[in-house]
């Protein structure tokens, strides 16, 4: 990789040894919680030096969490990336539409830029983006963070060492919950793929990027189907109001409550998600938000036009196939999964970290007894009890399931490399490696457009 320093030679550090010099653009959840938050955890291996956001209280926030002077504080990105600046490289954290530019404005400036996943809302704009990367190779490290998190690393590990034989299709279900659907993409930042992106993407980037990671070959058709079928005005209930608190006649029984939820079930949280809501968390800044933005209104009247369930069939090049189910209507938000191969099958769950493999030969058969067959029929009778090995990776959870601390782990590892001159390779999750992934979102989004069969 090249070990070129940033246009202007700012790029040489006080003490190269030292922590690696972050500028975050976005102080939202991303930015300002996740990534900051894990400097402040390992103030030896990277510092936040400047930030830039247009919500003032954000930026104070973080400004002052990470003592960066009022110089370095900008109001949005444009004005950080005017010129290098004392930075060893870029965390792009900004809203869906706003990564792109910041991102090829970097690369100009020769940082290597840490950049959110999506990488892009539209297809025009990945081509824009991977055009301008074509000649920094590796200098974009993409927030796939699931590849990071120990539980899908153990996952592919399994995968590969070939105790399930030859692997022939994957189920991935990908549980959002309700109550962070209705957060996100009916009342928050995603409810509109013009203003954010295609739920698909914007939700299962992540996924489509891991699914291609532990088959090991490119997915070469896909067709997909769904739509919004719940959160629309003719399904809002007789009595609903705009806003939850207007005296909504159903607000006991609605589960999307946005008085209850915030006031109430997340009363004791004062960081994401109600820090999306308000920067002030007492109940009077909940109050406030719940009267006045769109957290407060109700599910069933708003603009949102994203889908709320989706079902997607994927085709690899060595004849491997998956299903992947995102839907809003699940209790808790995790994923699971099974993978089946030739000679045993997976079966895992992010949320409890629990991965249990069944290796069908050593494995009694579970031919079960259907209720009506007398004991004496001579069926099989399976203990049910009977289950495979497990590995579980749950202590290793925190930030998506491990994946943020890893990610920022390996990010600031392989900047302080390049800083002090030593080799290095690109990112696990490097721009080149999570393009496909977006490409068979894009092509996922056609097929159920147009009902077809796309190629990505
Ligand atoms: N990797 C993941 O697992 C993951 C999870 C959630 C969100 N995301 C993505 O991360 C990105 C940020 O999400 P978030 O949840 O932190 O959102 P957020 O809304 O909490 O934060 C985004 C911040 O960017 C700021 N901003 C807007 N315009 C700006 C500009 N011109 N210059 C600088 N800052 C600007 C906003 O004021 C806001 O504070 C999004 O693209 C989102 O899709 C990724």
């Amino acid at each position: 990789m090249s070990n070129s320093s940033p246009a202007g030679g700012v790029s040489a550090a006080d003490d190269p040894n030292g922590p690696v010099r972050l500028l975050v653009l976005g102080a939202g959840g991303r930015g300002g919680h996740a990534y900051a938050g894990w400097c402040l955890e390992h103030p030896d291996r990277a510092r936040v030096v400047a930030v830039a956001d247009p919500d003032v209280e954000r930026r104070t926030r973080v400004g002052d969490a990470h003592a960066i002077p009022e110089q370095w504080r900008f109001d949005h990105w444009q004005a950080a990336l005017v010129q290098p600046g004392p930075w060893d490289a870029v965390i792009v954290a900004t809203p869906d539409r706003e990564h792109v530019d910041p991102t090829i404005r970097a690369l100009e400036l020769g940082y290597y830029v840490l950049l959110e996943k999506p990488v892009a809302p539209t297809a025009s704009d990945l081509s824009r983006l991977a055009d301008a990367a074509k000649g920094r190779p590796g200098a974009i490290t993409v927030s796939h963070v699931m590849r990071y998190a120990p539980f899908y690393v153990a996952l592919q590990r399994v995968v590969r060492d070939g105790r399930i034989g030859e692997l022939q299709g994957i189920q991935h279900l990908e549980n959002i919950a309700y109550w962070h659907f209705a957060h996100s993409y009916v009342r928050g930042n995603w409810h509109r793929s013009d203003r954010s992106s295609p739920m698909l993407l914007a939700k299962a980037c992540h996924d489509l990027d891991m699914l291609r990671w532990l088959v090991g070959e490119p997915c070469i058709q896909v067709s997909s189907f769904g739509e919004r079928r719940h959160f629309r005005l003719e399904q809002a209930p007789a009595g609903s109001t705009e806003r939850c608190i207007d005296g909504c006649a159903v607000a006991d029984t609605c589960p999307y409550n946005a008085e209850r939820f915030y006031m109430e079930q997340l009363a004791d949280i004062d960081g994401p998600p109600v820090t999306a809501i308000t920067n002030d968390t007492s109940p009077e800044g909940r109050r406030r938000a719940l009267e006045t933005t769109d957290y407060g209104r109700c599910v069933y009247r708003m603009d949102n036009d994203v889908v709320d369930h989706q079902t997607t069939a994927l085709r690899f090049a060595n004849g491997v196939t998956a299903s992947v189910v995102v839907s809003a209507f699940t209790q808790h938000n995790t994923r699971t999964i099974t993978v089946m191969g030739s000679h045993g099958q997976i079966n895992g769950d992010a949320r409890t970290g629990r991965i249990e493999t069944i290796s069908f030969r050593d494995t009694p058969p579970n031919v079960g007894v259907p209720a009506n067959v007398p004991a004496t029929s001579g069926t099989l009778q399976v203990d049910p009890a009977v289950q495979g090995d497990i590995e579980d990776v749950s202590e290793a959870f925190a930030g998506h399931g491990g994946g943020d601390a890893g990610l920022m782990a390996d990010f600031t590892q392989r900047v302080h490399r390049w800083r002090t001159g030593e080799a290095f390779e690109a990112a696990p999750t490097s721009l080149e490696e999570s393009l496909e992934s977006h490409w068979v979102a894009f092509a996922a989004e056609r097929s159920r457009e147009r009902g077809t069969v796309e190629r990505p």
